[in-house]
């Protein structure tokens, strides 16, 4: 046994994953139970239908699960039992196979095994119906349960090898943490896609999900690489391949601390971040002036890149596309190279026309999201450039993308994006701007004024933070709304979008995002009196187009609420509220833009009473396709 400690772990191997729900286990010297709840809460944004954990007492393993919040899960574990426990697992689950149930919940125990599993076992119906075949029946509809059985199946003694032997028959993605009842103080863990980071310090050995729920504990930690088995115990983590060769992960260090992943006197996460936005801009964006220019040299992004490239995709999912949509204006302004943007689910199965001059720009905050990363794959066996605009450190996106450029949000645990679009902003902003000048289409001192106005939003966004109350109180207009729209032109129409998928997710009130001129082609039939428009008119090259716009659907009795640019007044009777940013350059509009919407959404759904982080249905990281 090797005790793992961070500096015996230098250089290791990349590989890559998906996900979706949160698992984690401990096993050392702290009380378990505890260590195992708190890390769930933490872990909860990732899904939130059920939770359970199991753990060792009195030479047995215990499970405790319900469906519900880790909170109920909690007053249920305080409820039912008094055991002391140093080593146990605990999931919080976002369904894929079986209804939201305490015996879908996980763990699942299969004999001596009991594990929890993050991910989805594709030929699950096929092993059931061998097992079937025995007399041998699940208790509960999940495929979770269906892969204890089969690693069950194969125990007789040695937990390695019937994990190696189960592997070898499940198809599909996950991320198990495993006890076996006659092996007393260790957890086995091993993924294939979904991702695992763990830790040892002196309190023991943490295996999670996600490093929000390990930072309590350290900042230093590794991905457990794939297809490798992960044996912990309170003395340290050793890592095997699969044929009993011990492993050196690569260790990776965070640059954000406990107070990051927690809500710090907020009500929500979601407003915590919004307020962290001037933070995470100014993270992302300084390190990357020099002499008044972007420099990409320590991310090592060559310009190379940008030299060969004649077309440029961007892919991604959800907001993350939104900020691609917005990426889009400044680099077809700028440098004049036709630019498409993808949703990344229709992308990889669009059988899209790459070559070796295209560059594909991904982006993704989690670095996890299923349907990203193979457009991601995809383009690379096309022969395109690829590069990567991720937030999480060591992700898979980020792992196998050939460049990759870190957006330094710190976590984003509410589900609903914010601070992270705001920098994914920034940094696809530099890329244009680099882009530019490794091209040729623009010299020093332009990129220079750019790259000043991009520093200058970091203060708009700082004073728009300061709008709070204001989009408080008009927030109000959207209280007992059912439908609702955003409109834009042009780079207005992209913060559309982006405002109108926050609205919906977090507050469940339908919205569309139009832009402003296709209106009357059919949908302003659904304008009628009190329908609010969110209207967004930042833009001055089409801002009369855009008044005439909202005239359109104030006569037909539409309830409006105008963003402007400072500087215009427009006359009373055109909305009912008016918002004006601070005075920026109008490229430069969207990152307060932005904020103004963020604030709508989240009022919105706190003055409708719902919970602002967890919205029905949604997971933060979606690695189903
Ligand atoms: C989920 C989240 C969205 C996010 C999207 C893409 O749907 O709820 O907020 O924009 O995934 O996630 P990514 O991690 O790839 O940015």
């Amino acid at each position: 046994m090797v005790p793992l400690c961070p500096f015996l772990y230098a250089q290791g191997v990349r590989e890559k994953e998906d996900n979706m729900c949160g698992i984690i286990g401990f096993t050392g010297d702290l009380d378990a139970k505890e260590v195992l709840v708190e890390g769930l809460k933490t872990l909860e944004y990732r899904g939130y239908d059920s939770a359970g954990i199991a753990f060792l007492a009195d030479g047995k393993i215990k499970t405790i699960k319900t469906k519900g919040k880790v909170e109920d899960l909690k007053k249920k574990v305080e409820e039912t039992s008094s055991d002391v426990t140093k080593c146990g697992i605990g999931h919080t689950r976002w369904a894929t196979h079986g209804g939201v149930s305490d015996i879908n919940s996980h763990p699942h125990t299969a004999g001596k095994v009991t594990l929890i599993h993050n991910g989805i076992i594709e030929n699950y119906q096929d092993l059931a119906a061998e097992f079937a075949l025995e007399g041998i029946k699940p208790v509960s509809q999940t495929d979770s349960e269906i892969a204890a059985m089969v690693i069950n199946s194969f125990y007789e003694g040695d937990p390695k090898e019937a994990i190696k032997k189960a592997v070898g028959k499940l198809r599909g993605a996950y991320a198990f943490c495993v006890m076996f009842e006659d092996v007393p103080g260790v957890i086995y863990a091993i993924r294939n896609g979904s991702p695992l980071v763990a830790t040892h310090t002196d309190e023991g050995s943490v295996i999670a999900s996600d490093m929000v729920a390990l930072i309590k504990y350290s900042k230093d930690y590794f991905v457990l690489p794939e297809h490798k088995i992960a044996t912990l115990t309170n003395d340290g983590i050793v890592v095997d391949d699969l044929d009993g060769n011990v492993v050196e992960p690569e260790m990776l260090h965070v640059n954000w601390d406990i107070a990051a992943a927690r809500k710090g006197g907020y009500d929500y996460f979601m407003l915590k971040e919004i307020h962290e936005q001037p933070e995470a801009l100014r993270n992302t964006i300084m390190p990357r002036i020099k002499d008044g220019i972007v420099d990409f040299g320590e991310d090592g992004v060559p310009d190379d890149i940008f030299k060969k490239c004649n077309r440029i995709v961007i892919v991604g999912c959800g907001t993350a596309m939104h900020a691609g949509l917005v990426g889009k204006n400044m680099f077809e302004k700028l440098l004049r190279v036709p630019v498409s943007v993808e949703i990344a689910s229709e992308f990889r199965y669009a059988d899209p026309i790459l070559s070796e001059d295209t560059l594909v720009i991904s982006i993704s905050q989690s670095g996890e999201t299923a349907d990203t990363l193979a457009a991601v794959r995809l383009a690379k066996e096309k022969g395109a450039t690829t590069l990567s605009i991720v937030n999480v450190k060591g992700s898979s996106i980020a792992r196998e993308s050939d460049y990759v450029l870190y957006t330094h949000a710190g976590p984003e645990i509410a589900v609903a994006s914010t601070k992270a679009y705001t920098v994914q902003l920034a940094v696809i902003y530099m890329i244009a701007f680099r882009c530019a000048m490794a091209k040729g289409k623009a010299g020093a001192d332009e990129i220079k004024d750019l790259v000043n106005e991009l520093k200058k939003t970091i203060t708009c966004v700082e004073n728009v933070i300061k709008y709070d109350s204001q989009i408080e109180t008009i927030s109000h207009m959207l209280d007992k709304a059912t439908n609702l729209f955003f409109i834009g032109r042009g780079l207005d129409h992209a913060l559309s979008c982006e405002g109108s998928i926050k609205l919906k997710e977090i507050s469940y009130i339908h919205s569309e995002a139009y832009a402003a001129g296709e209106l009357k082609h059919g949908t302003i039939s659904l304008i009628t009196d009190n329908v609010p428009v969110i209207a967004i008119a930042t833009q001055q090259a089409v801002y009369e187009k855009m008044i005439s716009n909202v005239e359109e659907v104030r006569s037909r009795g539409a309830g409006v609420i105008l963003i402007t640019n400072a500087g215009v007044t427009v006359k009373p009777q055109l909305c009912d509220h008016q918002i004006i940013l601070p005075k920026m350059d109008d490229r430069f509009a969207p990152f307060g833009t932005a904020v103004i919407l963020q604030y709508i959404a989240y009022y919105t759904a706190v003055h409708r009473g719902l919970n602002v982080d967890q919205p029905r249905n949604l997971a933060k990281s979606v690695t189903v396709e």
